[in-house]
């Protein structure tokens, strides 16, 4: 994939940021562009690569870690297998990478319709069925601030869908029937009162 060499290294260094989950306020606010691109940018996306490889997710939006800002990372495509160290600790090796990093992305074309059952980060415990777009093309701009487009089907689709949600403020749980919506914010409620 484009620029793919150039962010492969950021997948073994870097800081475990701190996942913020639902009903966190950050979660339900719309993003604003990133107008800047430079070193803290880069910083940034390095640290989100880290954090959802380690969480582990197949995406990561900015204001999953508290960061108001129009970009989300993705892997696809990625392998995860656990393994013991000497030390006797459960571990995860990591192998087959595709990171793909998105800023101010515009979701210009999308067709067709899939059913796929998703998770999130933010809703610990949360997976259900949501309908998306089949297939879709976006525009975003990469970490040098160049524009690039995108064409994407099935679960990278729905995985742009789901993360670009996150910039607009929205959850999965937004996408579901108020039925069950209220359902399973009653549940991520309750259940965060019990971890305090
Ligand atoms: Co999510």
């Amino acid at each position: 994939m484009d620029n793919h060499d150039h962010i492969s290294k950021y997948i073994f260094e870097g800081n475990l940021l701190k996942i913020l989950t639902f009903p966190h306020a950050v979660l339900a606010k719309v993003a604003e562009p990133v107008t800047v691109f430079d070193e803290n940018l880069r910083l940034l996306c390095k640290n989100m690569l880290y954090t959802m490889y380690r969480s582990p997710g197949v995406g990561l939006a900015a204001p999953q870690v508290g960061i108001g800002l129009r970009l989300f990372v993705i892997d696809v495509e990625y392998e995860r297998k656990k393994k013991i160290t000497s030390d006797g600790k459960e571990d995860y090796e990591l192998s087959n990478f595709d990171p793909q990093i998105f800023i101010n992305p515009k979701i210009k074309k999308s067709e067709g319709s899939i059913v796929y059952q998703e998770g999130c980060l933010s809703l610990p415990g949360i997976y259900e069925e949501v309908q998306r777009s089949h297939n879709i093309e976006v525009e975003y701009f990469n970490l040098d601030g160049e524009p690039k487009t995108m064409r994407a089907e099935d679960l990278l689709s729905v995985c742009i869908q789901h993360e670009n949600d996150h910039l607009d403020g929205i959850v999965l749980l937004d996408r579901l029937s108020q039925l069950k919506r209220n359902l399973l914010k009653k549940r991520l409620i309750k259940q965060k009162k019990v971890k305090k």
